[in-house]
């Protein structure tokens, strides 16, 4: 994302030749293997791909697993997508609610220890080594993964580990806990509650602080003016916002474009989430955005603007107020670069 403001900033196109095999086997084959097989990595077959949503694979690629060997990639948006188009070779992404699920943590941890632990580790830190190549357990197929990593956990819907849960990962060790165990709706909620439980608060990693970031965030869309705000709409409405109209301004009324320029403002609005800042502080309401902007230029270039309000809400030095915020923004930068390409 910095480097993609850079770049914008800079005037370079946000162009990229390779296609996704290229991008796999430069970055990913030598862990994961020619065929996806696995090897230091876990198999990516497309099997276990149909578990994963785009929104999952994306953050997995770019937070990687600290402390078990995935890396972090830098990738652009756009190689990211092609990468993502070639892993699943046409099969089609789960889409997951992302409404948190509720669930009893201390209930979940009981079932953890019953049926987990042995695979997953006491403190959910994963088996011994990694995928299935030197360092793994060799009495196992595949090393069981890390559950209190806080790459996974930043990348997994609530949802997706429900679901993996209660259906397992196919012709692996990592079975079906409800054909198997019978596992009701409730132990399978109280392992996810148990589960998340590990996660940290995304601020701690986070390498930049907000003063060196930008006031506006900036991208190039690669598309017009119509097809970006469509897309806009449709990412906005996948992140879970409700969508009103956008007001369409010409020649910079009161907005960002010039004379000669058009202008689309997109608004949103996600209410639960209004709610929870609101009680948090009630000044929040004036100053949390919930909208972009679409700007088209002389010669046809579409840039989409999003207001970083992090520098806002820092003033109010509440460590609460602006990890919730940090995390608000995060998901609207996403929003946006799914819509850019
Ligand atoms: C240096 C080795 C290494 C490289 C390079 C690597 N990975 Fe991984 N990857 C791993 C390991 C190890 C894990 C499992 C972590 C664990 O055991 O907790 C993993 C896990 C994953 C997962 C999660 C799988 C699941 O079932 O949830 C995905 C997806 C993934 N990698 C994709 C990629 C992609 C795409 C690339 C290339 C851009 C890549 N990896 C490059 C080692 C690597
Ligand atoms: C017999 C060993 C074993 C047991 C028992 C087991 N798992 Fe797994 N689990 C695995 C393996 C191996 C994988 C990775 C499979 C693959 O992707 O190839 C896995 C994958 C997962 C994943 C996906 C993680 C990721 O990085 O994509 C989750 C979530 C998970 N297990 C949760 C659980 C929970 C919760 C339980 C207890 C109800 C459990 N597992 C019991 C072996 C096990």
């Amino acid at each position: 994302m910095k480097l993609k403001t850079l770049l914008v900033a800079l005037g370079l196109p946000l162009l990229s030749f390779a296609g996704g095999q290229e991008i796999y086997s430069e970055n990913c084959e030598k862990c994961h293997g020619f065929s996806r097989q696995g090897s230091l990595g876990l198999p990516l077959y497309r099997s276990t791909i149909a578990n994963h949503s785009d929104r999952y694979l994306t953050k997995t690629i770019r937070y990687g697993r600290p402390g078990r060997i995935m890396p972090a990639f830098n990738l652009s948006a756009a190689q990211t997508a092609k990468l993502i188009r070639f892993l699943r070779a046409g099969i089609k992404a789960p889409q997951y609610d992302p409404t948190p699920i509720v669930g009893d943590a201390d209930a979940g941890k009981y079932t953890y220890e019953q049926y987990c632990q042995r695979c997953h580790g006491a403190q959910l830190q994963g088996g011994e080594g990694t995928g299935k190549n030197f360092s793994w357990q060799k009495d196992r197929e595949v090393s069981p993964p890390a559950l209190a990593n806080q790459g996974f956990l930043h990348a997994a819907e609530d949802q997706m580990i429900k679901r993996i849960i209660m259906k397992g990962i196919k012709d692996t060790e990592m079975m079906s806990f409800e054909k198997e165990f019978n596992f009701t709706d409730k132990m399978a909620n109280d392992l996810v509650a148990y589960i998340r439980s590990h996660e940290k608060p995304i601020e701690q990693h986070l390498k930049s602080t907000t003063s060196e970031e930008p006031l506006v965030f900036v991208y190039e869309s690669a598309n017009d003016l119509g097809v970006t705000v469509d897309k806009l709409r449709d990412s906005a409405a996948a992140y879970n916002f409700r969508v009103y109209p956008s007001r369409t301004l010409f020649e910079g009324l009161g907005g960002i474009a010039g004379d000669d320029e058009k202008q689309v403002v997109i608004r949103f609005c996600n209410f639960k989430n209004m709610q929870k800042f609101l009680k948090l502080d009630p000044r929040l309401g004036v100053i949390l955005p919930c909208r972009v902007t679409a700007v088209e230029d002389k010669s046809g270039q579409v840039k989409v603007y999003l207001e970083n309000y992090m520098h806002a809400v820092e003033r109010f030095n509440n460590e609460q107020i602006s990890i919730d915020a940090k995390e608000l923004i995060n998901n609207m930068k996403e929003m946006v670069e799914e819509a850019v390409w």
